[in-house]
């Protein structure tokens, strides 16, 4: 069989991001953060929307080149569809749109949190070059979402839990606002905790029942517990900041990994990959690898490039689509969620 090309297109909330695969190879994967929501301690949705635009067509361009390939060996354009913001995801999909028309390729749509998962399986993606086996569970974490996933084939997932509130890469932002870190606060939370004492504060675990989670309650926990304590010394948030960080994201990552262990007990599936922004977090890969030594369970830890959003993924869930024939029309329109 001929190489397959795929040229990857994501634009579903605030990086722009373009990547071409040949078969599962990344040859490029470039991404373009945005900084204009940086003073606004989150994503404003039109000014992400006008970035894309701004980007998209210097963000394809450099992709192309630097696969260094032409755009006539191209198989098909794969797109992020949802979930996502509306006009981010609009760019995109009318940017695939017109280039497939123009170059007379077929279209993939591609679901943004089966890319997530699916991108442990472009090649040297693990940080111990292994690629989950079927089946395994996938803890995805990211600013919007936070799910357990049973993956049986790149098309047959089931997600078994899911946050019934806030999500995981939330619970690290919002702290991080009421710290005045500023956004995205995850990052930063991670770099201040290896200097801080993780056991120094105790933030309550909420009590959700199944595989759910919720961090909503957490949120506000850190909320009255620092009002409480700037009311006695209204420098306390600067003087113990790394120990606050270290101690929140403790809670954070214990929250995940005794789901994820309740999740293994509850298949009787003992691999388990991360993916997601939040997987980028280094407290979070320490507990999982430790979980091979302490439960004997398979550990799958993406290489940091494919943790955050990026088209690397979008190309390989596209590939995955593309040997089973699966091609989208042109009436394809993107969605905000997953129904
Ligand atoms: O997957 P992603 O790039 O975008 C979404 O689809 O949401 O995830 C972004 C999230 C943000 O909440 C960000 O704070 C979080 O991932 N994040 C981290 C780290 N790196 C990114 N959270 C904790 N520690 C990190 N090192
Ligand atoms: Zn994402």
């Amino acid at each position: 069989m001929n190489p397959v090309y795929i040229l990857a297109i994501e634009s579903s909330c605030d990086d722009t991001s373009a990547a071409i695969l040949c078969n599962k190879q990344i040859l490029s994967n470039i991404v373009a953060n945005q900084e204009v929501h940086r003073n606004f301690g989150g994503v404003v949705p039109e000014l992400a929307s006008r970035a894309h635009l701004q980007n998209i067509i210097p963000v394809v361009a450099q992709a192309i080149h630097k696969a260094n390939i032409n755009k006539n060996q191209l198989s098909a354009i794969a797109y992020t569809n949802g979930p996502g913001l509306l006009g981010s995801l609009l760019v995109g999909t009318s940017f695939a749109k017109g280039l497939a028309i123009g170059l007379n390729l077929p279209l993939i749509t591609v679901n943004h949190l089966e890319a997530h998962v699916l991108a442990h399986f472009i090649d040297n993606a693990g940080i111990n070059n292994n690629t989950p086996e079927f089946p395994f569970l996938c803890l995805l974490v990211s600013g919007g979402h936070t799910q357990i996933i049973r993956v049986d084939n790149p098309s047959q997932m089931e997600i078994i839990g899911s946050t019934i509130d806030d999500a995981a890469g939330e619970a690290f932002d919002k702290a991080a606002k009421i710290m005045n870190i500023p956004y995205p606060g995850g990052p930063l939370i991670d770099k201040m905790a290896k200097n801080g004492n993780p056991d120094r504060f105790v933030f309550p675990h909420p009590s959700v029942t199944d595989l759910n989670f919720s961090f909503s309650g957490l949120k506000t926990s850190i909320l009255y517990f620092l009002r409480d304590n700037l009311a006695i010394d209204t420098e306390f948030i600067e003087k113990n900041k790394d120990d606050l960080c270290a101690s929140i994201q403790k809670t954070i990552v214990s929250i995940l990994i005794n789901k994820v262990c309740k999740a293994v007990k509850d298949t009787g599936i003992p691999r388990i990959a991360i993916a997601g922004g939040v997987s980028a977090n280094s407290g979070l890969r320490q507990a999982f690898i430790d979980l091979e030594h302490s439960k004997g369970y398979t550990t799958y830890l993406p290489k940091f490039e494919y943790t955050t959003d990026n088209a690397a993924m979008i190309a390989i869930a596209g590939y995955f689509k593309y040997l089973n024939n699966n091609f989208a029309s042109l009436d394809e329109v993107p969605f905000t969620r997953n129904k």
